[in-house]
């Protein structure tokens, strides 16, 4: 199995959370390598169904070790809370560690977020207001505060101070809002870092060393390819990059070190905030998507956005992570749709466009082709053999293979651990998963 980053290939909750417990009974580390609290990666295995933000989702396997890697934004009270719900369900949260160089989200992360999104108003990027674009352009304008700093109550005075300092000066004279306490967030920000501290530590050596053992190491991805700030629908993006190539910077790891890079793929499309989505369905199969799926945002709880399966978007997808690996998930959601669509290209000013465009005022004006397959009237949320899948279901999945150039070698039918169905075990040697 060795290193395998696993990455949303598409906008984000693909299911990545369900694919990574799962896999993770394989694995001697997982890593969370970008990304903060707004991702929200849902588990449901036998300790219950849990949402995680922070903690990586290989946590309910005890003999692996976790880590929240360099290139996740932490806010110390989410991950706080994180732990202590998954100790009272009985997971043991003893091989958790946290990168000293992770960036945390501060108070006036979270508050600059929200007035950032009012002050965009119709233009509201739709964020999970979690703060991560404040926290992450801290970190490059070097105003950030990393984890490690709280282990040194003088080293953490000084940076908070300068950083409160500046920020004040922007709630004041730019939002004119109250400014910030530095002694209130400093004392809690104190407490965080005592409870916090037994976790704190440089990580990368300890993923380095896994790796060069060859031992299994899961590199777990937060939201989706498009979603990426220099290959996603910029401006309508998050602040991190979810792409693989993040895998590396993100744990300290160097390319040439990962093995295989798995994408995450709904068999259909959705996105929950703001930007273009060209397959989005306003219709009722729209609807009967997001019902059947219970498409509400694991993080914020707002209602997904949902469509036909964008192959133009997942080609790209399948390239800027040069993918080797896909993992499907939601087939069962298609069950007795009489027939399913695949957009394959757009039509834009009377020219069809076969990749992706970088400009979002392009990609809203663009139209799907669409390709028609019929769909399958069986249920398969109980099917576990991939040969038993109804033919139907064989030609949508090969016909996805075929538009994305990307071999499908997981296939997901229902949201437990066990609703998993290996395509081709012997390539991802996964064969004695006892699914
Ligand atoms: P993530 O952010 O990529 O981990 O995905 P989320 O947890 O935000 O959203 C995925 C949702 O789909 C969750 O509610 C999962 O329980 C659910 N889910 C995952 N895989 C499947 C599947 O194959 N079929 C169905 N019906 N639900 C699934
Ligand atoms: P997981 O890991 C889906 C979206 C937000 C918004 C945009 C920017 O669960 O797949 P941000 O708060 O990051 O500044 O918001 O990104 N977004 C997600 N959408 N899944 C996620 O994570 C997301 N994380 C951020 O809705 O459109
Ligand atoms: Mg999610």
């Amino acid at each position: 199995m060795a290193v395998i980053v696993i990455v949303g290939g598409q906008w984000g909750d693909e299911g990545k959370g369900k694919i990574i417990d799962l896999l993770a009974e394989k694995a001697k580390i997982v890593a969370r390598f970008s990304g903060g609290d707004n991702a929200g990666h849902t588990v449901i295995n036998p300790y219950g169904e849990f949402r995680l933000h922070l903690v990586p989702s290989g946590i309910f396997n005890p003999h692996v070790t976790c880590i929240i890697g360099n290139g996740v934004a932490i806010n110390p009270a989410v991950l706080l809370g994180e732990i202590d719900d998954l100790r009272k369900h009985g997971v043991d949260t003893s091989r958790l560690f946290i990168s000293d160089r992770a960036h945390l989200i501060m108070p006036y992360h979270t508050l600059l977020d929200a007035l950032e999104e009012e002050r965009r108003s119709r233009g509201a990027l739709g964020t999970t207001r979690r703060g991560i674009g404040p926290a992450f352009a801290d970190k490059v304008a070097r105003l950030g505060i990393r984890a490690g700093d709280l282990l040194d109550k003088d080293t953490f005075w000084g940076r908070l101070s300068a950083a409160l300092e500046f920020k004040n000066i922007i709630l004041t004279k730019v939002y004119q809002v109250s400014p910030l306490s530095l002694e209130e967030i400093y004392d809690q920000y104190c407490h965080y870092g005592e409870q916090l501290a037994p976790f704190i530590r440089e990580t990368s050596s300890i993923i380095r060393e896994a790796a060069t053992k060859g031992e299994p190491v899961l590199l777990e991805g937060a939201q989706g390819a498009l979603l990426d700030p220099d290959f996603g629908t910029y401006p309508y993006v998050t602040s991190s990059s979810p792409l693989a190539g993040a895998g590396c910077i993100g744990v300290g790891l160097g390319p040439r070190q990962i093995d295989r890079v798995m994408g995450v793929f709904k068999a259909y499309s959705t996105r929950v905030g703001a930007g273009p989505m060209p397959t989005e369905l306003k219709d009722e199969i729209g609807d009967f998507i997001r019902e059947k799926a219970h498409e509400y945002g694991a993080t914020t709880g707002r209602p997904r956005r949902c469509g036909w399966f964008d192959a133009v978007a997942g080609r790209f997808s399948v390239q800027i992570n040069g993918l080797s690996d896909i993992a499907l998930t939601h087939l069962d959601i298609y069950d007795g749709i009489p027939s399913i669509k695949i957009c394959t290209a757009y039509k834009f000013n009377g020219d069809v466009l076969t990749s992706f465009p970088r400009d979002v005022a392009i990609l809203e004006k663009c139209q799907p082709i669409y390709e028609e397959l019929d769909g399958w009237q069986e249920s398969i949320s109980g099917i576990r053999n991939f040969e038993k899948l109804p033919v139907r279901a064989h030609n949508y999945m090969s016909r996805l293979e075929d538009l994305l150039s990307c071999p499908i070698n997981l296939v997901s039918v229902g949201p437990e651990r066990r609703q998993i169905i290996l395509v081709k075990p012997s390539t991802l040697h996964l064969d004695t998963l006892g699914t």
